[in-house]
């Protein structure tokens, strides 16, 4: 008898498949019709201690439970994406479904046409989690899982800080698109780190492998994103300084984040001579922090800047493109624009960037990818890996896995691998379309 078929049932823990799904759709009705005073946080509550039953079933080994957790997905995760009142509740679900690895698994190897690497590390696949997903690092092994070669987790500021007030996130669908103005809500470096330990020392997978990684997986990046607190001086380096000693011996790579529209100040830290002053304090910390540490490798530390980065531009993007077509509030919303709108954008920043840099220091590419399309127009302008948010938020969990089935079937055709896309445009190479 099959186990794992959707019939079968593990008679160890007694689950199977639709007593699964019956579960689900209890947490469901739980999670839309619960506590709603304190929507957010209620439910969030209410679904971890769901969860945390799922979470064990699972660990003892119920073959039943991972075809459920299809079922799951398809009667809670996107319903809920689609029905629930707030976003930042679907957010929270998804975190925790993250946090115990209920998410759908992406058990296929990666074919070796979709390898890439960043400062000499290999990875599997070109595609990542990006920054602000995950903001306390809690769904790492999960989005791993889930077929991301990298997670950025934070953006994490050194004391914790509640954000900005509710609501603070937006959907708006017709355009792809997510406004979110969340203004770095975080549990601060203290309480991040010790889940960062404390996941060290229950993994799974032993370090006495023939990698060094920090996300504890071969083939795969675990980077963390540093921001800075509100109260904390615009001008100040101390945030980001503090952040590079706390987190370099647990990060694969660090992440400058001076793109957020939603902290006051922060964006000013873009400018080219301020932003040199910055990376050289950070780049000092590094290496003092890798020596006192006794590190192997210093770890590589990259900037995050924003797409829009004129005076013109920044003046444009603060209006909203005029292509939007979602309802007029959603759209005048203040915060950040992400999705479908930003992919031109994006794509060309990467363009710029690359024009100036070459192929020396790596660029990854993000904003507007949810498909192998636009991941595929990312390494043409020289992206030598992508990320990807705001299509999991609009299509769910299945998008990784998607993007990277559309590239692998695009190189096989073709007969070509993502090494080699990447840079085509600059050396005049024009690829077929996808
Ligand atoms: C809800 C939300 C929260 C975000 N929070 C952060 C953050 O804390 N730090 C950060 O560097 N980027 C953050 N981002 C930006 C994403 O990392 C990404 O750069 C952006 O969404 C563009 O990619 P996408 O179009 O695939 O979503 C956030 C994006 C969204 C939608």
């Amino acid at each position: 008898m099959d186990k794992g078929g959707a019939e079968g049932v593990d008679r160890k823990v007694g689950v199977d498949a639709a007593q699964a799904d019956k579960l689900a759709l209890s947490v469901c009705v739980g999670v839309l019709f619960g506590n709603r005073k304190d929507r957010v946080g209620g439910v969030a509550a209410g679904v971890d201690n769901a969860l945390q039953v799922l979470e064990v079933v699972r660990d003892l080994g119920a073959a039943g439970v991972a075809q459920a957790l299809v079922g799951i997905h398809s009667l809670l995760t996107m319903p809920l994406v689609r029905a629930t009142v707030d976003p930042e509740v679907a957010h929270q679900v998804a975190v925790r479904f993250g946090k115990y690895g209920l998410v759908p698994r992406d058990r296929k190897p990666d074919p070796d046409v979709l390898a890439t690497d960043l400062w000499g590390l290999p990875l599997a696949n070109p595609v990542g989690l990006a920054a602000g997903f995950d903001k306390n690092g809690e769904a790492i092994d999960g989005m791993l899982a889930m077929g991301f070669a990298s997670v950025e987790i934070g953006s994490i500021t050194p004391r914790p800080q509640p954000g900005n007030p509710k609501p603070r996130v937006f959907r708006l669908p017709e355009d792809g698109a997510v406004i979110n103005r969340y203004g770095f809500n975080s549990e601060g470096h203290t309480l991040v780190l010790q889940r960062l330990q404390q996941r060290v020392r229950a993994h799974k997978y032993k370090q006495d492998k023939d990698h060094d990684r920090k996300a504890l997986i071969e083939g795969k990046l675990l980077g963390i994103n540093l921001g800075k607190n509100k109260s904390s001086a615009a001008e100040s380096h101390e945030d980001y300084v503090k952040g590079v000693r706390t987190f370099a011996p647990l990060a694969d790579y660090l992440v400058v984040n001076v793109s957020s529209p939603n902290t006051p100040g922060l964006r000013a830290l873009q400018k080219s001579e301020v932003l040199r002053e910055l990376m050289a304090a950070v780049v000092n910390e590094r290496d003092a922090t890798v020596k006192a540490a006794g590190l192997a490798k210093k770890v590589p530390v990259c900037v995050k800047i924003a797409p829009d980065m004129s005076e013109e531009e920044l003046r444009d993007v603060a209006k909203r493109p005029a292509s939007l077509k979602s309802d007029a509030e959603l759209v005048q919303q203040a915060g950040g624009l992400s999705g479908a709108p930003v992919f031109p954008l994006g794509l060309r920043a990467v363009r710029i960037v690359r024009s100036e840099i070459g192929d020396k220091i790596p660029i990854i590419g993000c904003g507007g990818i949810a498909s192998g399309k636009e991941a595929l127009a990312y390494a043409a302008a020289g992206a030598r890996a992508v990320q990807m948010y705001t299509s999991l938020v609009m299509d769910g969990p299945g998008a990784v896995a998607k993007t990277k089935d559309e590239l692998a079937a695009y190189f096989e055709k073709h007969g070509l691998t993502w090494r080699e896309v990447v840079g085509a445009e600059e050396r005049g190479v024009k690829l077929p379309p996808m």
